[in-house]
């Protein structure tokens, strides 16, 4: 099939690549003339790491190529796939302005019936929305060519998100015809993952309502872990027996810092703000919000009553990214630790594999070191933000003769409590008795 793919971003991008390898021949397109110039050099504008490499070689075998010409791919391919930005606007709610300018233009290039997929993440009801301005688009030049306006959540996670589009648990379409659902099954048809076909706002309300049900997983182990450290229980092992429970799963209930990322904080954001203009509170994502917009402040709290204060102290962070396996500091609990740090009048070291630059533009000010024992040296305070391999694996043995004084606090619960504390380290975790 040849596909064309709207919005070269990590959606995009990661999109474009899996229909690729499964040997459909699709067309990347974005207005961004920059960032298609560097595609074409096999740039990508994000890291991820099992996509860096393909690009080129897909590139080269001429299933997939890069342009900013929409009115170029369109009379070839039978699907188009929407997969621009939905950033947050003010007021938590999605902005459609990029959905709403790929939409008129493919009403006002298309000639004959199209399968058009919104896979971007969009407020429930945006299908219908998009439907009609296509037909609008459409009615402009006198035309009645018919389509179908598909929706079709993305399930990626940063960090895994080849893995994920190549292997998902289930695909959800959105799909009103028989002659979509075809076209849908015949594109999909390769995966072994279960299709749900479904109406366009189910799906719609399926995506917002998987990442609201994953964040709620995190905000309830990490209020519970607040409760675990008070009355000195384990939330490692408590979340470790809960999970044993196929109704519960053990995946998500990792207790640390809070969740950050580009989803789930605006996805959630956006479902409160569609909610609550539908006058519908939504309390129990609330109250997910409010936990986790305080587990850092809780987490530093904690930190500041061991040190007894942290104005002058010599605090190293390791980890920026929002998790690992990326670049992407949006959103990243990091940010409002470094915040807070800088309001207590602490002197921040930081270390960071792959988000470095970019924390660099936010806090020119800041020591950053290119490895992680460096940003110990003399360090009063060691916060472990992120739990990127390397820093897991470094010498906490040789940090010891490192570091000022041998204070660790966890906020991924990521390190061997019992090991640190042979090391002699006085190590604080997430919701866990003091070591
Ligand atoms: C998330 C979803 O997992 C994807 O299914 C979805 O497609 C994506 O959002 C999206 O809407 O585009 P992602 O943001 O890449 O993916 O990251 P996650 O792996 O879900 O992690 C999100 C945050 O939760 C991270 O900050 C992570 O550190 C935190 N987290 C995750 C925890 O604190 N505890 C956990 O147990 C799991």
């Amino acid at each position: 099939m040849n596909i064309a793919v709207i919005g070269a971003g990590y959606v995009g991008a990661t999109t474009s690549v899996s229909f690729a390898l499964r040997g459909h021949t699709v067309f990347a397109i974005d207005h961004d003339k920059e960032k298609i110039g560097k595609l074409k050099q096999a740039s990508l504008p994000f890291y991820e790491e099992e996509i860096d490499g393909l690009v080129k070689k897909l590139a080269g075998n001429g299933k997939l190529s890069f342009t900013t010409q929409l009115d170029e791919c369109i009379d070839k391919c039978s699907i188009l796939f929407i997969t621009v930005g939905t950033p947050s606007l003010m007021g938590g709610q999605a902005d459609l302005s990029f959905v709403e300018e790929v939409a008129r233009n493919i009403g006002n290039l298309m000639n004959e019936y199209r399968v058009i997929v919104l896979k971007s993440t969009v407020p429930v009801g945006t299908n219908a929305k998009i439907k009609k301005l296509i037909i609008n688009e459409l009615t402009k030049r006198n035309l009645k060519i018919p389509f179908d306006l598909i929706s079709n959540p993305e399930f990626l996670r940063e960090g895994k998100a080849l893995y994920d589009a190549l292997h998902p648990d289930r695909i959800v379409i959105g799909c009103e015809t028989q002659k979509a659902q075809k076209m849908m099954k015949e594109l999909y048809g390769h995966a072994k993952s279960k299709i749900l076909f479904t109406s366009p706002i189910d799906a719609e309300m399926i995506k917002y309502a998987s990442n609201a049900f994953l964040a709620a997983k995190i905000s309830f182990i990490n209020e519970l872990a607040r409760f675990c450290e008070k009355i000195g229980a384990n939330v490692t092992e408590v979340a470790k027996g809960m999970g044993m429970d196929s109704r519960i799963g053990a995946q998500f209930l990792q207790a640390g810092i809070g969740y950050g990322g580009s989803c789930f904080p605006k996805d959630i954001s956006a479902l409160l703000a569609l909610a609550s203009e539908n006058g519908i509170p939504l309390n129990i994502l609330q109250a997910v919000l409010q936990v986790n917009q305080t587990q850092p402040e809780w987490f530093l709290e904690k930190v500041k009553k061991t040190l007894g204060t942290l104005s002058g102290k010599r605090i190293a962070i390791l980890g920026l990214t929002f998790k690992p396996r990326t670049d992407d500091i949006r959103e990243a609990p990091s940010l409002k630790i470094i915040d807070y740090l800088l309001q207590n009048n602490a002197y921040i070291t930081a270390y960071d594999p792959k988000g470095t630059e970019h924390v660099k533009k936010i806090y020119p000010s800041i020591t950053y070191t290119s490895n992680p024992l460096d940003a110990l040296k003399k360090a009063d305070a060691v916060l472990l933000i992120t739990e990127w391999e390397e820093i897991i694996d470094m010498d906490w043995k040789a940090a010891l003769n490192t570091v000022s004084a041998p204070f660790v606090f966890d906020g991924r619960n990521a390190l061997d409590a019992s090991v640190m504390k042979q090391l002699g380290y006085h190590y604080e975790g997430i919701g866990m008795p003091e070591f």
